[in-house]
């Protein structure tokens, strides 16, 4: 498979199948609690659909027909976000993919998408320990929120990208 057959969907055009290849793969990564507050181990179709029909936007990002990452734009995550603020959320690429720019690549169409609907503000949450992720922000101009804000939860390290 060739990285040029890369193709985001949104998802509103994806099979349920997709669902049930994406959630069996986070649930093998043991990664869940990097990508959602679900205490469960174990990412179940209804919850992977639930990220997705409670959100303004949710991306998989595909390579041929496999789902390779899957991220969402999320209003509904956090209470008392600001109207003009929209979360970036559910970020994850198969382990196989990674390191490829997949991630940039979801970010960047999503970070896309919340400036076509005229939002100011992108944050997204990362676990303390999650040190990758912390990279790929960093590599994508996004900056800590060093000034504790209302929503927050501050068990969480904060991210932002202002848009002009
Ligand atoms: C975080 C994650 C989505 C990154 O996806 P990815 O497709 O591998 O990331 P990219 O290839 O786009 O990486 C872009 C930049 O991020 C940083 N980065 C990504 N993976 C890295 C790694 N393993 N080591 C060091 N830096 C890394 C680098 O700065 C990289 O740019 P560079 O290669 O030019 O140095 C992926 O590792 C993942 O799914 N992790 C588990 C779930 C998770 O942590 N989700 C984020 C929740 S906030």
């Amino acid at each position: 498979m060739n990285l040029s057959d890369n193709k985001i969907i949104l998802v509103n055009n994806i099979d349920s199948h997709f669902f049930l290849n994406v959630a069996q793969w986070v649930t093998q990564t043991g990664e869940l609690n990097l990508i959602s507050s679900e205490k469960s181990s174990v990412l179940s179709v209804d919850v992977l659909h639930g990220w997705f029909t409670n959100s303004i936007a949710g991306v998989v990002l595909c390579i041929g027909d496999i789902p390779i990452g899957v991220a969402t734009l999320c209003k509904s995550e956090i209470n008392l976000l600001p109207p003009d603020t929209v979360e970036c959320c559910h970020l994850v690429v198969h382990p196989k993919w990674r390191k490829l720019y997949n991630g940039t690549l979801i970010i960047n169409f999503l970070l896309s998408i919340a400036k076509k609907l005229g939002y100011k503000r992108v944050v997204g949450r990362v676990v303390p320990t999650n040190v990758i992720a912390k990279l790929l922000l960093n590599s994508l101009n996004f900056e800590p929120i060093v000034t504790f804000e209302d929503w927050m939860n501050p068990d969480l390290n904060w991210y932002q990208k202002r848009f002009k």
